[in-house]
């Protein structure tokens, strides 16, 4: 089954083209990547797809519901660990988690134990009592991306969810996000290579809101006959880069 289809999905900002006319579809299953420098257009494409802003043109069927016509059904089925973490940093963990659980209807006694599955399956119990605000990057990404889950979404997207952690936080961050593979289908936005290299099944690559290809790193390397995924990136993602 399709995951996501986008057609023509634009997304300007005052006469500005932030994503233009976007056509990909995406499988149900796949953790696929949108790799691009800054500015690509990675964050805005997450957001219209998760309804947190509107499209100026074209549209989106998530799981067969559209973007557009039918945002609350495509709500209940997505959730999003935004680039800003959405942890309340006076929160403790566990508050944190039965907080969110509560919000998507779960009574106390089910906000509870919701929580405390995800604290076991995403080894947080070593700091659960901790407040948000003190915990180091990697464990805050951590809680971001178990709070995502609290509400057991088809699709998860992970906008650029180890940026700015050290290389440990990085390959840690790493391991629970393959653990999720094939449970949900996951969209990662990265702007490092070799996160989209090592996690994802197909990567699409973006610059300046425009998709330049879409492929595995292997079939990006022969589309744009260079030896490395490096050189493949640079020849579609740089200035002037090609769309093929
Ligand atoms: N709220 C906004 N208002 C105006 N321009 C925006 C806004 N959000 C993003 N943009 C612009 O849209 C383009 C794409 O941004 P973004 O989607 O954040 O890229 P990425 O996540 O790939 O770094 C950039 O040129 C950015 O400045
Ligand atoms: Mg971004």
């Amino acid at each position: 089954m399709i995951a996501i289809q986008t057609i023509n999905l634009t997304k300007k900002y005052k006469g500005k083209i932030a994503v233009n006319s976007l056509n990909l579809t995406i499988e149900q299953g796949e953790l696929f990547a949108w790799l691009g420098l800054n500015g690509a257009g990675k964050t805005t494409t997450i957001k219209m797809l998760s309804c947190l802003t509107k499209p100026t043109n074209g549209d989106a069927i998530i799981l067969g519901n559209s973007i557009i016509s039918n945002p609350i059904k495509v709500k209940e089925l997505i959730n999003v660990s935004p680039q800003e973490t959405a942890i309340a940093p006076n929160l403790t963990v566990r508050e944190n988690l039965e907080f969110i659980a509560g919000i998507y209807g779960s009574d106390k006694r089910q906000s509870k134990q919701k929580a405390e599955d995800i604290i076991s399956s995403f080894e947080l119990s070593s700091i659960t009592e901790e407040k948000a605000k003190t915990l180091s990057g990697g464990w805050q990404r951590r809680l971001s991306i178990a709070m995502a889950l609290i509400s057991e979404p088809q699709i998860l997207f992970l906008d650029e969810p180890t940026l700015g952690l050290d290389v440990v936080a990085r390959r840690e961050l790493w391991s629970v996000i393959k653990r999720l593979k094939n449970k949900v289908t996951i969209i990662l936005t990265t702007h490092y290579l070799e996160e989209a290299e090592s996690l994802a099944d197909r990567i699409s690559i973006m610059a300046k809101g425009e998709l330049k290809s879409i492929g595995t790193p292997n079939e990006l390397i022969s589309k744009t006959n260079t030896a490395r995924f490096e050189d493949a990136f640079i020849a579609l993602a740089g200035e002037g880069g090609i769309r093929i």
